[in-house]
């Protein structure tokens, strides 16, 4: 045990999630792109309150967090990596699991919405070094440009790394981020991305550019519309969780 790209199972143990798996170009044989939708009562409760036109701010920046909380603690689930201890309890010697701390873990929180998602995460990965990145969409294009990126120059070959942005659109944002990633050398089962809500194009885009990538999110829709916005989706989350709908304040 204790290397990311090694002793990890593709597959949670105990429990039937639902993997979305879309082929590359490269026939049967290639690896495919993993999206896992954890069958769990709090975060189809928590993705609806999110989905809710009616959702004010600050408990839809609950929902987001709690998201954020439930998809980080399923996505760990079985590739976190560990080393075995021998301890002593009060009253015997006793063999355990513990983190294994060769194994560092880099979080890249994707500017503004990743934030409120990675709320959650935090909570539940308080130990991982954090790598800001800020991408937004042009409105027109709904191409990404970036504006922010703290990723660290070199990244060790044994860094577990999980990407939080919570709205897979066209997957153009998330595809910037991967591909600074992999030039850093960060590719295949060492990447794990969380994100609220995922849509069939981008995911279909994504799996064909990193077909190794796995994906946890609340809900896969089928389609975007003609502004690029996921639908049925939940809306613009960074304006939700912020505030920020219109360009003008208290005017
Ligand atoms: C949203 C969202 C993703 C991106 C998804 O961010 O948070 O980062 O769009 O779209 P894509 O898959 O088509 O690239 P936005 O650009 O609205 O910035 P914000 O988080 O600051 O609101």
């Amino acid at each position: 045990m204790g290397a990311w790209a090694v002793s990890v199972s593709w597959l949670p143990l105990g429990f039937a999630p639902k993997v979305w798996q879309g082929l590359g170009r490269c026939g049967p044989m290639s690896m495919s792109l993993r999206v896992i939708v954890p069958p769990h009562p709090l975060v189809a409760h928590w993705l609806t309150v999110l989905r809710d036109r009616d959702t004010p701010s600050p408990l839809f920046c609950t929902a987001m967090k709690e998201l954020g909380r439930w998809l980080t603690y399923e996505a760990a689930r079985d590739w976190l990596p560990q080393v075995s201890v021998q301890i002593e309890t009060p009253l015997a010697p006793c063999a355990g699991q513990v983190m294994d701390p060769t194994a560092a873990l880099l979080v890249v929180p994707v500017l503004r919405a990743g934030l409120g998602l990675w709320a959650g995460g935090q909570e539940v990965l308080p130990h991982a070094r954090v790598a800001h990145m800020g991408l937004v969409r042009d409105e027109e294009t709904a191409l990404p440009s970036t504006y922010l990126d703290r990723l660290p120059k070199q990244i060790g070959e044994r860094v577990g790394v999980m990407v939080f942005d919570p709205m897979l659109a066209t997957g153009g944002s998330l595809a910037s981020v991967l591909e600074l990633l992999a030039e850093r050398g960060v590719t295949g089962q060492r990447v794990r991305v969380i994100t609220a809500l995922a849509a069939a194009p981008g995911l279909q885009h994504l799996a064909e550019k990193f077909p190794e990538l796995t994906i946890y999110t609340a809900c896969i829709d089928p389609e975007l519309d003609s502004r690029q916005f996921i639908v049925p989706g939940l809306g613009d989350a960074g304006d939700r969780l912020y505030g920020t709908h219109a360009d003008d304040f208290l005017t």
